[in-house]
């Protein structure tokens, strides 16, 4: 577990959040709300149904699906940490809810819920953190009733925007060593973050049995101007608890001190420019 991020309730609430302004900061939580309306509308939520979200976090789902049901069916917040769990019956606790919510401990590839148990399960960005994929699909699967639903969001981070295309060559002696480096992070098969993409997640929903699956890219732009301080935070903020920052994954490839002297270019490069960052997504639906 990484040095700067002890558990992922401190992730999810703050470490995520680390290099962004106040501004960004807003437009990142209204994005995490309309990630969390599409993902809950195209699950087609209704009373009297039991819906299951997958590594819950604080509850982002969890806590729409039970106001979208209006609080008649059972809605379980399963996630495989302790913390987030913890964080969650406070959440609860604080909005009066005592009934048609639970919580279990599990993790996504061994779901302590029998088989034909749920109506629909719902999930955000866990696959992303879960090195291999399938089994845990299979798991939604099994848990499911026929003709139960699932809804999902997953970040297809190898095909986010990489450092090497926001510069110009020209001012950069390392660039193509930047690009390689880049390009073997984003296609590295044992980095669970950026392992598949939407056409690995639908072949593997198709081998798990599911079927009328709906996958949905959409790419998200973020434009900004770039204040040399969020740079640091960038490379040194780890992307979940459980794995290494961006700058530790850059010196597996090339010597610190080359690292450090293309961080200083960087600062100095796009400082007060305005950069455009592009984020694809997918979202899956799909029956049992
Ligand atoms: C990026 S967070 C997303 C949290 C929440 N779904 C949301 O949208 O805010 C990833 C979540 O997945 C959980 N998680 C990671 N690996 C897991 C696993 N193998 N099984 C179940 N949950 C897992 C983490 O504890 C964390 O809560």
């Amino acid at each position: 577990m990484s040095e700067l991020v002890k558990n992922w309730t401190e992730w999810l609430k703050s470490s995520r959040f680390s290099y962004m302004n106040e501004v960004q900061k807003q437009q990142a939580v209204l994005w995490l709300f309309n990630v969390r309306d599409k993902v809950l509308e195209r699950a087609c939520l209704k009373e009297g149904d039991t819906v299951l979200d997958v590594g819950t976090g604080t509850g982002l789902l969890g806590f729409g699906a039970y106001e979208a049901i209006n609080g008649a069916g059972k809605v379980i917040l399963s996630d495989a940490f302790a913390d987030c769990l913890v964080e969650c019956r406070k959440i609860a606790e604080q909005s009066e809810i005592t009934e048609g919510i639970e919580f279990l401990q599990s993790d996504a590839s061994d779901i302590k819920l029998a088989e034909n148990s749920v109506d629909v399960v719902v999930m955000r960005s866990v696959l992303v953190h879960i090195q291999d994929k399938l089994p845990a699909i299979r798991e939604f699967n099994r848990i499911l009733k026929d003709g139960g639903r699932i809804s999902i969001f997953e970040p297809i981070i190898r095909q986010n925007t990489k450092y090497y295309e926001l510069i110009d060559p020209d001012n950069f002696p390392e660039y193509q060593k930047i690009k390689d480096v880049e390009n073997k992070i984003s296609s590295d098969m044992n980095d669970p973050l950026v392992n598949f993409d939407e056409h690995t997640l639908g072949q593997d929903f198709i081998k798990a049995g599911f079927k009328n699956i709906d996958i949905r890219v959409s790419t998200e732009s973020s434009t900004y101007v770039v204040d040399p301080a969020m740079i640091d935070p960038w490379f040194n903020t780890p992307p979940s608890p459980d794995r290494p920052p961006l700058k530790q994954r850059f010196i597996e490839f090339m010597p610190e001190i080359e690292v450090n002297e293309f961080l200083e270019r960087l600062k100095t490069y796009l400082g007060g420019k305005s950069i455009t960052l592009n984020s694809p997504s997918a979202y899956i639906y799909a029956e049992k």
